[in-house]
């Protein structure tokens, strides 16, 4: 596998997905009860965009710095950009940007517990380290598809499943609806937060058909383009597919999304829609 996620760090998919990450955990923390989060595919944590990968891919110039460089009223978006200012980058010139591992780290409470998975060795080491001396987490070098079997459901009985792939292999979206599937029958009421690529073909459209064919319930999509949805070439969007949503969480990305969509891209569009509602 070549996939590095040095390339493609707080690019826009990136602050898609991470606002809609802490919006999760927010809705977490409002009760006591503590919760669990497993992060399938986690990364290396954090991400020096002024390394020679996110120099070269250059995306972050198309993300996160458009967003910082903004003026936001959104509670959504200025808990993200807190939470991008409370890892290591602190600084308004941007240098260090957090993966979701550290995102999540940050907002767990005494009782709350977490476990990242991460394949490649490097990126594994390199997270581990990164997380060196935090409690209640754990970093497994392993396939984070089968990491769904081993952890869920959790004692906590209460939290939230981050999928995350990188769309390296051919068969991914099968992969995917597979995990989702194998994830709500070991934790039917754990909410799974489920990255994926919006890109001409419609291979996104088939992977959504077949999680409503397979009968789920409670599916919400999220899809932020900066591009028309069909243009031929390259990712034209950010798509995460929500199961068992917290309450009204549609209603706040109705209102927070269009906002940054319009700071990323003057083209795209974003989508906030119900794929199979209760
Ligand atoms: C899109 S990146 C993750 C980004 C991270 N979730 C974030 O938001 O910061 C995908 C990661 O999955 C890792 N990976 C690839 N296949 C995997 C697998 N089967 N199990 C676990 N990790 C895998 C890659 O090495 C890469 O670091």
């Amino acid at each position: 596998m070549n996939y590095l996620h040095a390339f493609h760090a707080g690019n826009f998919a990136d602050v898609h997905k991470h606002v809609v990450l802490l919006m999760l955990l927010e809705h977490l923390r409002k009760k006591p009860k503590q919760f669990f989060v497993l992060d399938t595919h986690a990364g290396r944590g954090l991400y020096d965009l002024k390394s020679g990968e996110s120099q070269r891919g250059g995306e972050w110039q198309g993300g996160v710095a458009k967003v910082i460089s903004a003026q936001w009223n959104a509670p959504e978006i200025l808990a993200y950009i807190q939470a991008i200012r409370r890892s290591p980058s602190g600084e308004r010139a941007l240098r260090f940007y957090p993966g979701s591992p550290l995102l999540i780290a940050e907002q767990l409470r005494d009782n709350d517990r977490a476990v990242f998975v991460e394949q490649q060795p490097e990126e594994a080491a390199a997270l581990k380290n990164e997380l060196r001396g935090r409690p209640r987490v754990t970093v497994l070098m392993d396939d984070g598809y089968a990491a769904l079997k081993a952890q869920l459901p959790p004692k906590e009985n209460r939290g939230l499943v981050l999928i995350d792939p990188p769309f390296e292999v051919a068969d991914e979206f099968e992969r995917l609806a597979q995990a989702v599937m194998t994830g709500l029958t070991r934790w039917p009421n754990g909410t799974f937060c489920v990255w994926y690529p919006v890109k001409a073909g419609g291979a996104h459209t088939r992977f959504h058909q077949q999680l409503r064919n397979a009968g789920l319930k409670k599916l919400l999509l999220s899809e932020l383009s900066i591009k028309p949805v069909d243009s031929p070439i390259g990712l034209n969007g950010s798509g995460l597919l929500i199961v068992n949503p917290p309450y009204q969480l549609d209603e706040r990305m109705t209102i927070a999304l269009p906002d940054l969509r319009r700071t990323l891209s003057p083209d795209g569009g974003v989508r906030v829609e119900w794929l199979v509602g209760e």
